[in-house]
């Protein structure tokens, strides 16, 4: 093992961590070289095995069929529904009784559900879906604060074959009505509101509005949390409690039987350009991968409380809190609200009350609550945490390390997992047998073949940096953007032809330990949440004093990226603070309090190509003091 920093990049630190030998005893794999290169060797052979640890109603023919690439598809002629083995097949054991969910509201209220009890309740609402008229092949849009009945939605609606869409419950109404939109959603599911640091989000009001610009909704759910009033719509609304509550609502439902390739859901996720893309997963390899991303790499065990601090808005919580989990029979812990809420010990207090096991979250979350001094943790007892977890941006030494020690104890290894929305799980991470360098996400799982490669494609050599992607398939990937077959090869296959593109740059070191550096297109990770420059400038532009806008991502110290955007505004407006500030509340009304500009900048115009395209990356330059690097393009 090199100790020598690699290359000018200043996260690749050197100082490497070794797992203690109580760690490896208990690990699910305790050697990975041998294992890994297997899995390369014979991918098929390996997805096989892993799938054969779980329940299909008819085996599959072929494991992989690459015939038809980049569309890819797993486990053909296979049958089964991830349902089945999330919920129905742990009911035969003595998991029937085991929680599979714990839930802790903000205000201080709890609800658990056994499997058996989560069965109910899914089942129960696919019923109500049914009678609403949802077949197989729907898509119906989520849109829940993070509460028991986001996950009950979730997995009634994979139950009956329908897909899901869930849009976060921090995007407004713009975000959701371009969702639903593209969607076709004839049902949405929501509530009357969310708790968050203490105040009500008024969920059914960015609703209505959605809806009011997205006519094809004709039935909306309503899940009762806040309890105020609201506008109910005769005819389109109904209460979920009411509905639950009728006979129609039998707890008994066959759970469908799907192909492996069947859409399980699409989740929308900011591309390079326009609008949201629809990433679409599907029922079987979806499944498998995510279920032996999470045994292997947090080495879930039956006695494990495992929380993932996301929200099931996001990749992260669809894998990860949802369906992972479950296919695993773990038991879910799950936080409706802010984690310095009343205080910054909330997330401390509750590893303590809950004996969570493993802690998963992102740096944001991490040097968010840092700030607030070691005290607040060191009043808790964390001595039920044995592994750690990270996601959602590379994370900077300082944050790990007290990561490490402050919250781990310096005994519970951090699993730095780079995976996106589109992989379906886990890409490169490491094992609780692997040594850690802070900042690296360190290697490949099995069965991923990664590289970083020049413009031509070809590998680059150990410590310089160049485009991530990933050489092989996997069963977890998506499988095409939803409605738009073009847009997905052209997104992540034009530019490598049998290289997945990741839009990612990173380095490999001379141990193979690979750092990603970050976006490499105009993709901002905003505290984790992955937003486009195009969405922020649409928003923008939606506002009627507003001619042109153009949104960059510039570093932040909690959030790793925050927003800046410079306006340019239409003949005979002024700018003014209070203008600026109108345009920020404008972009959170449409898309979000997330995708809120940092600083707005008025500006006579904006730096482009001839051809008409916003240089970015020259205004990024300009902010940040660089150099103008290559401005040939430049229209003078
Ligand atoms: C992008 C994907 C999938 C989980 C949540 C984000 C960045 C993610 C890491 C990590 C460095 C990371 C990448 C990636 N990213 N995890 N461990 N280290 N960067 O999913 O919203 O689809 O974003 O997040 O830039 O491309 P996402």
């Amino acid at each position: 093992m090199t100790n020598k920093p690699v290359g000018s990049n200043n996260q690749m630190e050197s100082d490497v961590y070794y797992p203690s030998p109580e760690v490896v005893a208990a690990a699910h794999v305790k050697e990975y070289e041998t294992l890994y290169k297997r899995s390369l060797e014979d991918p098929e052979g390996f997805w096989g095995e892993r799938a054969e640890e779980l329940e299909w109603f008819q085996k599959w023919d072929k494991v992989l069929d690459d015939s038809d690439a980049p569309f890819f598809k797993w486990f053909v002629g296979g049958k089964t529904n991830i349902v089945h083995n999330a919920i129905d097949r742990h009911l035969k054991t003595y998991r029937k009784n085991k929680l599979a969910l714990i839930w802790a509201g903000e205000p201080g209220d709890v609800r658990t559900f056994s499997y058996f009890a989560l069965n109910r309740n899914v089942s129960k609402f696919a019923n109500v879906l049914k009678s609403m008229g949802v077949k197989k092949g729907d898509i119906v849009t989520i849109y829940l604060p993070r509460l028991p009945e986001q996950v009950i939605a979730m997995l009634a609606c994979a139950k009956i074959g329908a897909a899901h869409s869930v849009v976060y419950g921090g995007f407004s109404v713009e975000a959701l009505a371009e969702r639903i939109e593209d969607a076709q959603s004839r049902v949405l599911i929501t509530a009357d509101g969310g708790w968050l640091r203490g105040k009500i989000v008024h969920l059914k009001d960015i609703a209505d509005e959605a809806m009011a610009r997205q006519p094809t909704v004709e039935t909306c759910i309503v899940v009762r949390r806040t309890g105020q009033e609201i506008y109910m719509e005769a005819g389109r609304d109904y209460w979920y409690d009411d509905l639950m509550s009728l006979p129609i609502a039998s707890p008994i439902c066959e759970t469908e039987p799907m192909d492996a390739e069947d859409m399980l859901f699409i989740l929308y996720t900011s591309g390079t350009t326009g609008r949201p893309k629809g990433v679409v997963h599907t029922h079987g390899g979806y499944m498998v991968y995510t279920y032996t991303t999470l045994k292997y790499v947090f080495d879930i065990k039956d006695e494990d409380r495992w929380w993932c601090a996301a929200d099931p808005g996001w990749i992260t919580g669809h894998s990860y809190i949802v369906y992972s989990p479950l296919i695993n029979g773990a038991t879910s812990f799950m936080y409706e609200g802010a984690p310095t809420h009343p205080y910054p010990n909330r997330w401390w207090q509750m590893i303590e009350k809950y004996g969570i096991t493993i802690l998963y979250t992102a740096p944001t979350a991490i040097r968010g609550l840092m700030r607030f001094g070691d005290a607040w943790p060191n009043r808790h007892n964390l001595g039920s945490l044995r592994l750690l977890g990270t996601v959602g941006e590379p994370i900077n030494p300082e944050a790990w390390k007290w990561y490490h020690t402050v919250i781990g104890k310096e005994r519970c290894p951090i699993m730095d997992t780079w995976w996106q929305t589109e992989t379906g799980g886990f890409m490169i991470t490491p094992l609780p047998i692997t040594p850690l360098k802070p900042g690296s996400a360190t290697r490949p799982f099995f069965g991923i073949d990664v590289d970083v490669v020049n413009d031509d494609g070809q590998p680059v050599p150990p410590g310089e940096e160049g485009y991530l992607v990933v050489k092989t398939p996997w069963p977890g990937m998506l499988r095409t953007i939803y409605k738009d077959p073009d847009r997905y090869r052209e997104q992540y296959w034009s530019k490598f032809g049998t290289m997945y593109q990741t839009g990612d740059s990173a380095r490999k070191d001379e141990d193979g330990y690979v750092w990603v550096i970050g976006r490499m297109d105009d993709v901002i990770k905003v505290s984790g949440y992955r937003l486009g420059t195009a969405e922020v400038e649409s928003a923008l532009v939606s506002h009627p004093d507003v001619s042109e806008a153009a949104a960059i991502g510039l570093p932040h110290e909690l959030k790793g990226n925050a927003i800046h955007a410079y306006v340019i505004l239409r003949a005979g407006v002024e700018g003014s603070e209070k203008l600026a500030e109108t345009l920020r509340q404008h972009v959170a009304h449409e898309m979000g309090p997330i995708a809120k500009p940092e600083t707005i900048t008025f500006v006579d115009g904006l730096p482009k190509t001839r051809s008409g395209k916003i240089m970015r990356r020259l205004l990024k330059a300009r902010a940040l003091g660089l150099p103008e690097g290559d401005t040939s393009t430049l229209e003078q």
